[in-house]
């Protein structure tokens, strides 16, 4: 069943860290130092998500009844920040749904992510395209990619 998308409220902001410190921790801290780990956790806590949202990011949750289980935030400058599906729900189509109801405000843009290792194939199958080779900054590996969207 498709997922409920809306736009990410107040409310739903404890829910989102928790999510994303589940697939943070079993995705992508495997491949991080340390200090890239607390550096994500300070991007990604509730507090910062909490203030971004308020400050112009796009924010937006998936949602099986009241259940938070995906989250996706865009910045102003078309960059994804976070993108986040609930480990026991990949691959039923939960990203392609977020990413489906940002597009329409985008068009003619181009959308960039930093994507992380596990999530490079993902991506690419989301229709995104490498902008260059893999990076470390900050103890964070990632491939810069990215789609463009038609008019
Ligand atoms: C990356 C992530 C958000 C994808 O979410 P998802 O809801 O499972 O993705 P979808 O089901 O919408 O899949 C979208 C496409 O990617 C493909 N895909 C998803 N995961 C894949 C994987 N591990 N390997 C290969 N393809 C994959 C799907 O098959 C689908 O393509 P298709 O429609 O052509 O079949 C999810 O795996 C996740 O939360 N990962 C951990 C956190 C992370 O790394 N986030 C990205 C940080 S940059």
């Amino acid at each position: 069943m498709a997922p409920a998308i809306a736009p990410a409220a107040d409310r739903h902001v404890p829910a989102i860290a928790a999510l994303i410190e589940r697939g943070f921790a079993r995705y992508v801290a495997p491949d991080t130092t340390e200090r890239g780990q607390s550096i994500f956790r300070a991007v990604a806590s509730g507090e910062s998500i909490g203030r971004r949202l308020l400050t112009g990011d796009v924010g937006l949750v998936a949602l099986r009844g009241e259940r938070v289980v995906g989250f996706l935030e865009m910045t102003r400058r078309d960059h994804i920040i976070l993108l986040f599906v609930e480990p026991a729900l990949h691959r039923r189509g939960i990203a392609r749904h977020l990413l489906r109801a940002v597009l329409p405000y985008r068009r003619g843009t181009t959308i960039t992510v930093n994507a992380a290792p596990g999530a490079i194939a993902a991506y690419r199958a989301l229709g995104f395209a490498p902008l260059g080779a893999m990076e470390t900054k900050d103890g964070i590996t990632f491939l810069p990619m990215a789609l463009s969207v038609p008019r």
